[in-house]
């Protein structure tokens, strides 16, 4: 691949929410994985943990137990019931028909640890951005299988529905829900041209 072909899969890339009803075959989603292992990371700790759902009993109970939170948090700040309904019933469409799931956790195991509290806010950003690097590997290899993907941060709301959904290790921390699956829908986006956004010196 030239650079042409890179910055073209990268300006292709688009948030898909919506799919066909189409299993993504295991030797994919190894290829998603691998991607995603070849990120940067912070000392080349590699922080980042996957859990990937295919099960579809398995994506229900999840969508619903994140739905659950999802509603009480809505309520919480006062939403009319309807409104709530609404986005709830959305949310669990979105994971529960998803084909594929996987959900990119942070592990603090192998970060270093600091007495100092700035520091260790630094160590943990880190940590949060080598996850994030992992996750657009993962986006943009997800792209060039012709797959659609979405990144959800609904994880980040309810840390402790999802690990407890999902059996996670006790040092996992969700971060972000992909979902995937073969496209059925188109979408556009642009952006704001770096110039308005760099300063150089
Ligand atoms: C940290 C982060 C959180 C996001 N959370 C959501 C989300 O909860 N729901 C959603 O539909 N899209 C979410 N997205 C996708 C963005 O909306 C999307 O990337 C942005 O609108 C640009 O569109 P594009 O990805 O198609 O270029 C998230 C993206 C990032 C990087």
């Amino acid at each position: 691949m030239d650079a042409a072909e890179l910055l073209e899969t990268m300006r292709t890339r688009r948030s898909i929410r919506r799919y066909e009803d189409r299993p993504i075959s295991h030797d994919v989603l190894c290829r998603l994985l691998e991607a995603g292992r070849w990120g940067p990371s912070a000392h080349n700790r590699q922080p980042c943990r996957f859990a990937v759902i295919t099960d579809p009993a398995r994506r229900v109970d999840l969508a619903q137990a994140m739905g659950r939170r999802f509603q009480a948090d809505l309520l919480a700040e006062g939403l009319p019931v309807e409104q709530v309904e609404a986005q709830v019933a959305r949310s669990i469409e979105r994971i529960s028909t998803a084909p594929a799931l996987i959900l990119a956790c942070l592990s603090m195991a192998e970060m270093d640890q600091y007495s100092d509290a700035v520091r260790q806010q630094s160590e943990y950003l880190m940590a949060a951005q080598s996850v994030a690097l992992a996750v657009q590997n993962i986006l943009l290899m997800a792209h060039a299988e012709k797959l659609g993907a979405c990144w959800l941060c609904a994880p980040l709301f309810c840390p402790d529905v999802v690990r407890e959904s999902l059996h996670l290790p006790a040092d996992w921390q969700a971060q972000a829900l992909l979902t995937l699956g073969y496209p059925a829908e188109q979408r556009f986006k642009d952006r704001e041209p770096f110039e308005t956004k760099t300063l150089w010196y």
